[in-house]
Formats: structure tokens, sequence, C-alpha cells
């Protein structure tokens, strides 16, 4: 089944297209590598597949879900040009951190266990 499936993506700012209609097919369990230069409109391709940003044409579905549907929102976790890391924590307070949003039991067990004995 496609997770994430685009038909004719187009979005504009001003008078260019950043996106010009985008026909994107993922299915589940690929890893997609999304790869171009600087302003070839790859950040406003995912915020228009993660419902971020409203598109000037065509549709995106996850799960075969429309991005709007709240069923669809669910299922989406994006990180967009940072790694959204708390600077002032160590790394294995970060992980310990997001460990514990993601519902993990035992954050901090299965983070030591996980990781590197040595200090962090
Ligand atoms: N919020 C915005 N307002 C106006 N133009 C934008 C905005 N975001 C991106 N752009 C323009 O859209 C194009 C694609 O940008 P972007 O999606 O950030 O490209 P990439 O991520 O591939 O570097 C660029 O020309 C950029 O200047
Ligand atoms: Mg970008």
């Amino acid at each position: 089944m496609a997770v994430i499936q685009t038909a004719g993506l187009s979005k504009r700012y001003q008078d260019k297209w950043a996106v010009d209609h985008l026909n994107l097919r993922v299915e589940q369990g690929d890893i997609y590598g999304f790869i171009g230069s600087n302003g070839e409109g790859k950040s406003t391709a995912l915020k228009l597949v993660c419902g971020l940003a409203s598109p000037a044409q065509g549709k995106v579905r996850i799960s075969d879900c429309p991005v709007q549907d709240t069923v669809a929102r669910r299922r989406v976790g994006v990180l967009i040009e940072q790694a959204g890391l708390y600077p002032d924590l160590s790394g294995r307070k970060n992980l310990i951190l997001y460990a514990g949003l993601l519902g993990l039991d035992s954050p901090e067990r299965q983070v030591t266990v996980g990781c590197w004995a040595g200090p962090l």
C-alpha cells in the first residue's frame, strides 16, 4: 500500500512555481531519498506532503486518507530543515526526552541499554 501518494501537487510563491505537478508514490517500508539543488522545492514539497502548506493544485494522500484528515495527521511525524534537538541537553538527555514523548517504557533504561556505556 502507498503510505504517501501525491497527484499533480503544485505550489506557487508569487510568480514562481516552487513545486510543479509532483506525482509521488512511496510504499510502506520504503526509505525514500529526495535530492535536488538548493531552491528546487524539496522543503516545499515536504511541507505540502505533511499538510504544513496548502497546494495551489493537486492532492496528497497519507495511507489513502486526504492529508487534512485527523487520521492522516496522526500518522505523520516530520522534521524539516532542523534536527529538532535541544542544544542545551546532552545527546543522552535528548534521547531520553524523545523516548518519553514516543511513549516508550522506561526511557532511561532503554536509552542506557541502547547506548555506548561511556560518559555522554
Ligand atoms: N515562504 C516562501 N515564500 C516565498 N518563496 C518561497 C518560500 N519558501 C520557499 N520559497 C521559494 O520556493 C522555491 C523552493 O524553495 P524550497 O522548497 O525551500 O527549496 P529546497 O528545499 O529544495 O532548497 C525557492 O525559489 C524559494 O525561494
Ligand atoms: Mg530545503
